[in-house]
């Protein structure tokens, strides 16, 4: 089957947070719809293996955050390729907190307080149904589209998002070696890494890479 015609599936991006007794998880999601106006009723897909989906799971609520184009890329690169498990993804970045849940609120135009109703089994994924409880607009910025994150961002899809497509990697070699330390993006090159140089896997600029031998 061709699956090329997929990418022209279009989404929004997104961050989802939430909390449990105290443990804040947060991850970047594509995959927001909104199935009724009546409630109104929104449902996203997550991997099962995302510490965001263990949380929610035991929570029952959830806040998504709707980024906008003029978000840090930075924020896409922690919040989509670590894991809440082993990093505080917030520390570094404006929030606030909303029912014990913090909300990323620099790059985004509001967000939606959601609770859950309804959890389909999706095999690698759980798709998760939730009534939209509360919300908030923060300003008039352009939401950002997954094309925008592709095409300006330069940003990829990893492995558990929904939408994750193979990447090749680079074949280059070279006198220095560089590794991404978001997502691991190995580069081989003769010269030093440029200062405006960004990760074609995840996004994360120069400060991201470490150089190894
Ligand atoms: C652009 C983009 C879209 C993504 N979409 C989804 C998604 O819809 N569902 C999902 O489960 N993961 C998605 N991911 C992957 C998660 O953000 C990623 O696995 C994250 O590290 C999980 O963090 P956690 O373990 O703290 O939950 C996406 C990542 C990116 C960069």
């Amino acid at each position: 089957m061709e699956t090329k015609i997929l990418r022209n599936i279009s989404y929004g991006v997104y961050l989802v947070s939430s909390n449990d007794n105290d443990i804040d998880a947060g991850c970047v999601i594509n995959t927001l719809t909104q199935i009724t106006s009546e409630g109104p009723l929104v449902s996203i897909s997550l991997n099962k293996e995302n510490y965001t989906s263990e949380i929610i799971k035991k929570s029952r609520k959830f806040i998504v955050a709707i980024i906008n184009e003029k978000i840090n890329p930075n924020i896409i690169s922690t919040f989509g390729f670590t894991s809440s498990k082993d990093t505080d993804k917030f520390k570094d970045y404006n929030y606030e907190v909303v029912d014990n849940i913090k909300v990323i609120n620099e790059g985004t135009c509001g967000y939606l307080v959601c609770e859950v109703e309804n959890i389909v089994d999706a095999k690698t994924h759980d798709i998760i149904i939730a009534r939209v409880i509360d919300t908030k607009k923060y300003n008039d910025e352009v939401e950002m589209t997954y094309r925008y994150y592709h095409e300006v961002i330069k940003g990829r899809a990893p492995k558990k998002a929904p939408t994750y497509e193979e990447v090749e990697e680079s074949k280059t070699t070279g006198k220095y070696k560089y590794v991404c330390d978001l997502c691991g993006y190995i580069i081989e090159t003769d010269e030093e890494l440029p200062a405006d140089f960004v990760c074609p896997l995840c996004g994360a600029d120069r400060t991201h890479f470490t150089k190894v031998d």
